[in-house]
């Protein structure tokens, strides 16, 4: 099969025609289906100028309809800060983790989270909050949780058994997606792409997948184009003017990696000489 003959390490589906790509995946009902600012954040906080909070205050709500939502935009927008925000209100601990992990190691996040009200339309059996930029902290949680003793199994265990610092950042974010999310539960992922090879990375969306299949939610903030390709993936993109629902090919993201990828010598002509 061609992509088995590109990328060899890509698991592929398991079952017949586990895609339909002409389906848009649906669950049954979100478990965090909205969220609004329910009160003002303070003026004199860089937040309130944030782009993504002057937006969502003026907005009623943004919707979580699909099973799957992306967060786009430019840095700086608030894409994280939202994110962060969300996973606090919901429960996770801010650097990442699972709701019952409490680690700290910088008290770094907002207040965003005291000013949110999420709509929760049902209550998932799992969940994880994972960001590219702390997953050194979990893994390190993680270890040292399991060097306590104790008659439990060992939590790396559902991890895949090998110390999350002892794989590649890649190898270990994949590991943990493979073996710690068990489906019915809420995601929220920040940038995963940043430890992912492409074919790792594809291999991410077939996890996906799966997991949506199994009435799953994910909240993604990513840059990929590859990852927002998701088929019936709301895909908000975050500016300085809104927050506004769009297609994954008119993102800056597809447009600018295409024209790059299409004439790498042309794009880099205009990037290096200035014409
Ligand atoms: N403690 C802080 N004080 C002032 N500005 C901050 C603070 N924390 C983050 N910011 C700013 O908030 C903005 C949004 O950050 P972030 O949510 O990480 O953006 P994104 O994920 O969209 O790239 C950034 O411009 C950042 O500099
Ligand atoms: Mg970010």
């Amino acid at each position: 099969m061609y992509l088995q003959r590109l990328a060899p390490h890509i698991r592929m589906p398991k079952g017949k025609g586990a895609f339909d790509l002409g389906e848009s995946f649906q669950m049954q009902r979100n478990y965090i289906s909205s969220v609004r600012i329910s009160s003002p954040v303070d003026e004199a906080s860089y937040l309130h100028e944030l782009p993504v909070v002057r937006h969502l205050t003026q907005m009623k709500e943004l919707v979580f309809s699909k099973a799957v939502t992306f967060l786009v935009g430019e840095n700086g927008t608030g894409k994280s800060t939202l994110l962060e925000a969300i996973a606090v209100a919901y429960g996770f601990n801010a650097e990442g983790g699972s709701r019952n992990f409490s680690f700290s190691t910088s008290e770094t996040h907002s207040d965003l989270h005291r000013h949110l009200t999420l709509t929760k339309s049902a209550f998932p059996k799992d969940g994880f909050f994972l960001r590219a930029e702390s997953f050194y902290n979990t893994a390190s949680y993680i270890d040292e949780l399991d060097a306590i003793p104790t008659r439990q199994p060992h939590i790396v265990a559902s991890y895949g058994g090998r110390s999350l610092h002892k794989q590649s950042h890649g190898e270990s974010f994949l590991a943990l997606v493979q073996n710690r999310f068990g489906g019915n539960g809420i995601y929220l992922l920040d940038e995963p792409e940043a430890a992912l090879s492409p074919s790792r990375l594809m291999s991410l969306l077939v996890h996906i997948h799966e997991l949506v299949q199994n009435n799953s939610q994910f909240i993604i903030a990513s840059h990929s184009p590859i990852l927002m390709a998701y088929p019936g993936a709301e895909v908000y993109h975050l500016s300085e003017d809104r927050i506004c629902s769009v297609d994954y090919k008119d993102t800056e993201h597809y447009q600018l990696t295409r024209r790059f990828l299409e004439n790498p010598e042309r794009m880099l002509h205009y990037l290096l000489e200035g014409n």
